[in-house]
């Protein structure tokens, strides 16, 4: 039996330079749980549906389960362990916190994944945009309102009303 053929890659995650060597078939999401431990990406449907998987790759929100690991060679990628600053949570983290938009933890990181690149695109969002930013992320047991309050909030935060 031939060995798994391995290809080098090299990436930024979460600003920090990392190198493993993956089969040609790795998916993103493999490759950051996996070989990085960086389990805060949560694999679900693993077709492209549910958004667990949600991380930015160059600033876009990219469904980690959907890109090839070598695809995403020499790119910037950041996971939702890389929203925080050390002990300084991001301000849609805190916002989650407080208004009740964390929920199992399964949906959560991409959720704010997806919310922290819309936010970062555009802080003048009103509540349609949320809903309609949110499209590619489900939560298949409770509802949206809490997360779509933390967005809102941290919007009008960030925006210094
Ligand atoms: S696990 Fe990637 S979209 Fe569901
Ligand atoms: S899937 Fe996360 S709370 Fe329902």
């Amino acid at each position: 039996v031939n060995p798994v053929k391995k290809i080098p890659v090299t990436l930024l995650v979460n600003g920090e330079s990392r190198h493993v060597e993956v089969p040609a078939r790795r998916l993103l999401s493999d490759l950051l749980r996996d070989d990085l431990q960086l389990t805060g990406t949560k694999r679900g449907c693993e077709t492209g549906i549910c958004g667990a998987c949600s991380v930015h790759v160059d600033g876009e929100v990219v469904k980690s389960c959907l890109m090839l690991a070598v695809h995403a060679r020499d790119r910037e990628i950041t996971t939702v362990e890389g929203l925080a600053v050390g002990d300084q949570l991001h301000p849609l983290q805190a916002a989650f916190m407080t208004c009740g938009g964390l929920q199992c933890g399964y949906c959560t990181p991409g959720f704010l994944m997806a919310a922290s690149a819309m936010l970062a695109q555009d802080l003048s969002v009103d509540e349609h945009d949320v809903r309609t930013g949110l499209n590619g992320n489900l939560c298949r047991c409770t509802g949206y309102q809490g997360i779509v309050d933390s967005i809102l909030t941290t919007a009008e935060k960030l925006r210094g009303n």
